[in-house]
């Protein structure tokens, strides 16, 4: 009978414990992020970051401007995101989402990346963009859609994901994220442009490439100046 019991609780904590793999729901009407921890004194620690006392908060707490100025897109890849999340807007913090806006140059790219704490979904509203994400190992599976104004795609938590622009002309998206900052892994940067490097041999073996070329792989990742 005992056994049950604990059993029963155990199986109950592991399904509330995988619900709850996103941002945890909050517990207040609003916790606005304090940037100046040297005020923490007067806060209030819930989960991620403090609380700015509620008498204190203001309406520019909870507001962005500037999402209609585009990224500078003259770089490597032709892309730039513009994040509106926890670090730019205080006020998102617990509430578990944020905002991206994605310029692309013509022909410009946001390279294979992964956002580990959040789903993505993308709405373009200029151009023509070639999207794709890939499943996890049991099957790598590739899903791509070319998409045009208008259209909408979803990037599952955590699937390493791109988007390419593939018209004459620039491009611009716009991404709701399911967390307050669902971080980002740019799968080239990380793996071939780690600080300090990863030994080369180890590189070699994983990509079954020549030393040689992944060695040229770390110089063009190394500086992070793409
Ligand atoms: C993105 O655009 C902003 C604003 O123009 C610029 O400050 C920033 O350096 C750009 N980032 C990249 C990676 O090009």
């Amino acid at each position: 009978m005992r056994k049950a019991y604990i059993v029963t609780v155990a199986l109950f904590a592991l399904a509330f414990s995988l619900a709850s793999a996103s941002d945890p729901a909050p517990l207040q009407d609003f916790c606005v992020a304090l940037k100046d921890y040297s005020d923490s004194k007067s806060a209030v620690f819930v989960n991620g970051k403090f609380c700015k006392d509620p008498k204190l908060v203001k309406a520019e707490d909870f507001f962005f401007e500037g999402l209609n100025n585009a990224g500078n897109t003259d770089n490597k890849v032709g892309s730039n995101v513009t994040t509106v999340n926890v670090d730019t807007l205080p006020g998102l913090n617990t509430l578990g989402i944020s905002l991206a806006r994605i310029d692309f140059a013509p022909y410009g790219e946001n390279p294979p990346h992964t956002h580990p704490l959040g789903t993505e979904i993308l709405v373009v509203v200029e151009g023509t963009l070639f999207v794709g994400f890939v499943t996890s190992n049991t099957e790598n599976r590739l899903f791509t859609k070319t998409l045009n104004k208008g259209d909408v795609f979803v990037f599952p938590v955590g699937l390493i994901h791109f988007q390419l622009n593939v018209g004459k002309t620039k491009a611009i998206a716009i991404s709701g994220l399911s967390s307050q900052n669902a971080g980002v892994i740019t799968i080239a940067d990380a793996v071939f442009g780690s600080n300090p490097p990863i030994n080369p041999d180890v590189l070699t073996k994983a990509f079954q490439l020549d030393k040689n070329v992944v060695e040229e792989l770390q110089k063009e990742f190394g500086d992070h100046n793409y």
